[in-house]
């Protein structure tokens, strides 16, 4: 179920203010009842109507970006850089990302316009696992990593349990990679997960998304997810399992 001026703004007629101003005005009917409750949330089976004309529904897409790093994880930036959504040219549908990556990371982002899809995929029950590769500043310790893999205490409460794998160290540059697996989407979350072990992020990508990963593709590439992948996405989310 998704908020009505959501549906409203995602089919392409309005923007979500103007939706929003159409639904206070009594234009928009659910079912074929005046509804002005903009907090009101309607589901595929609901029939919707602006000015009695109903809303063309966009055909669900749904695709897999390798996003390169210096780009917003957004479809647009009041300070002109560029966004996850430039990647896309030709597509018509209001595409949108699942979630976010930082700024300065780059790697798999799913975009689609597909509201209810990627509201199952960002819930947090249902979060799916992410693994990252990380290069930090120093080389972690066993005991370090432990800590990460039993859940640690940042400003936002305790990190739940992640998987990490010391994939290699630079003794003369003090730098090390590892492989870090979790299922939780805070904000900067990885960044500030090695913060915390006095380890620092310098370099941030994520590798796979669930089952799927970056095979194929260059910084700046990105593919349809076949119907396929779409489904097993679908069951990832709904069963809350993490692969
Ligand atoms: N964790 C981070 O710190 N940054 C990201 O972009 C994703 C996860």
């Amino acid at each position: 179920m998704e908020r009505l001026q959501k549906v409203i703004a995602h089919s392409g007629i309005a923007s979500r203010r103007k939706a929003e101003e159409l639904i206070a005005e009594g234009k928009v009917k659910v079912n074929g009842k005046v509804v002005k409750e903009l907090g009101t949330k309607v589901g595929p089976s609901d029939k919707v109507e602006v000015n009695e004309i109903p809303l063309d529904k966009e055909i669900p897409v749904y695709f897999l970006l390798y996003k390169p790093r210096g780009v917003i994880s957004a479809v647009s930036d009041d300070k002109n850089r560029k966004v996850v959504t430039d990647f896309f040219p030709e597509v018509k549908e209001r595409i949108y990302p699942v979630g976010r990556l930082d700024y300065d990371t780059s790697g798999l982002l799913i975009l689609t316009n597909d509201g209810e899809f990627a509201n199952s995929l960002m819930h947090p029950k249902h979060e799916v696992d992410k693994v990252y590769v990380a290069k930090v500043k120093g080389i972690p310790m066993r005991e370090g990593l432990r800590k990460l893999e039993k859940g640690i205490m940042l400003e936002d409460g305790k990190t739940a349990p992640a998987r990490t794998k010391l994939l290699s160290v630079d003794k003369s540059k003090q730098t090390a990679i590892v492989e870090i697996t979790i299922h939780e989407g805070r904000n900067r979350q990885v960044r500030r997960m090695f913060e915390a072990i006095g380890h620092p992020v310098i370099k941030l990508k994520r590798e796979r998304y669930g089952f799927l990963n970056l095979h194929g593709l260059s910084a700046g590439e990105a593919r349809e997810l076949t119907p396929h992948e779409v489904k097993m996405l679908r069951a990832l989310a709904n069963t809350g399992q993490k692969r």
